[in-house]
């Protein structure tokens, strides 16, 4: 079973819709057995509580269901996981500091690294934080990460 953890900064907007995104394309194409999907925070801010409601009511909107509880990142996920997919720049430079050893840092990427869409590429280097966004910005979000969750899959085909 191939182990992929989520990382953004609260564990309650990016990272949640990625993981409730992945698991919502893994089961319609039968494969949710094949992976574990997990998601966290580089901050305990918002440590034990459900996603934002304003990303939980635009996942519901798409029929995704986001099953997380934010916990902060610990250096043992990296031991635990398989790939750790950050959502910015900030969460890379923090996830790195939690390194268990340098043989970790293979397993850790970014979102925007498995975009398909070409337009995507182009204009984006990191999933934007929608926390003090509006309505539009969560389901960019959403978007996004559908995207590169399709492309994730893609690229780890041969793995
Ligand atoms: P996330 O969004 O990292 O996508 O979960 C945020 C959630 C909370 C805060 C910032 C970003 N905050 O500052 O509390």
């Amino acid at each position: 079973m191939k182990k992929i953890l989520f990382v953004c900064l609260g564990n309650i907007c990016r990272s949640p819709a990625a993981e409730g995104t992945m698991i919502n394309l893994l089961n319609k194409s039968n494969r949710a057995h094949e992976f574990l999907v997990d998601s966290a925070g580089t901050s305990a801010y918002h440590a034990g509580e459900r996603p934002d409601e304003r990303m939980v009511s635009a996942a519901q909107k798409r029929k995704i269901h986001l099953p997380s509880l934010s916990r902060p990142l610990k250096s043992d996920d990296f031991l635990n996981f398989d790939y750790i997919i950050c959502m910015d720049k900030s969460n890379m430079s923090n996830a790195k500091k939690l390194l268990p050893d340098q043989n970790s840092l293979k397993k850790l990427s970014i979102m925007t690294d498995y975009f398909l869409n070409k337009d995507y590429q182009k204009q984006f280097f990191e999933i934007p934080d929608p926390y003090y966004g509006g309505e539009e910005d969560f389901n960019l979000v959403l978007d996004l990460v559908e995207d590169a969750c399709r492309g994730f899959l893609e690229k780890i085909k041969n793995d």
